[in-house]
């Protein structure tokens, strides 16, 4: 059940990543339920109501573009974030590498290295290949102790999209409260 304090509560789920790695359209494929192959840079900030979530608190999701938007700006809506998906596409080595080489070092920049926001890993358009990225992205999760979960999806065929808005949900909702970290034992 759910704390008290958690009913005026409400999730804010920022998407970032590389241009192009389908941030656009997985938004609007869970909203429209259909695979759009024209979609603007930046969809608008959706709220979605309490009684259409699993979890029933509002939930607000919301975009990136560089292409529209300043560092500043992208700073901002890192901190105002309860949880960061840092979304790459599986066919896309540079979108991979960058998740460790710009994204992570970037949030930890600007919340600090022992920020609390939760990050989950996206491994968009998993229809165009045939296996999974799974592997090359989980040794990040011993690296950042703040990665919760590394998942894939498909825009284009309506593939785990919710399943993932959920999960981001939940991260937020039941943070895992580790009981202590080995290497930080003496
Ligand atoms: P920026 O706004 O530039 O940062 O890009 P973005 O991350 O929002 O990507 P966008 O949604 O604009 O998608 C980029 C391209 O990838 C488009 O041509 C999409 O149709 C395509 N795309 C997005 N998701 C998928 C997917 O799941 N599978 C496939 N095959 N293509 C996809
Ligand atoms: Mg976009």
């Amino acid at each position: 059940t759910l704390d008290m304090n958690q009913s005026d509560r409400n999730v804010r789920i920022l998407l970032v990543g590389e241009r192009g790695v389908g941030k656009t359209s997985m938004i609007y494929s869970l909203v429209f339920e259909e695979f759009y192959e024209q979609v603007p840079p930046k969809c608008e900030e959706i709220t979605i109501p309490p009684e259409v979530t699993p979890v029933h608190i509002p939930t607000e999701i919301v975009d990136y573009s560089a292409q529209e938007q300043t560092e500043k700006e992208l700073m901002e809506e890192m901190r105002k974030a309860s949880v960061i998906c840092i979304v790459y596409s599986v066919e896309n080595e540079i979108s991979i590498d960058k998740i460790s080489s710009y994204w992570l070092p970037y949030i930890h920049q600007t919340l600090g290295e022992d920020h609390e926001t939760p990050v989950i890993l996206v491994g968009n358009k998993a229809d165009l290949v045939d296996y999974s990225s799974i592997d090359s992205v989980l040794p990040l999760m011993n690296q950042y102790k703040e990665i919760e979960i590394c998942v894939e999806c498909s825009a284009k065929k309506l593939d785990n999209l919710s399943e993932i808005f959920y999960y981001a949900q939940k991260t937020v909702l039941y943070p895992v409260t580790p009981i202590y970290y080995p290497e930080e034992r003496d």
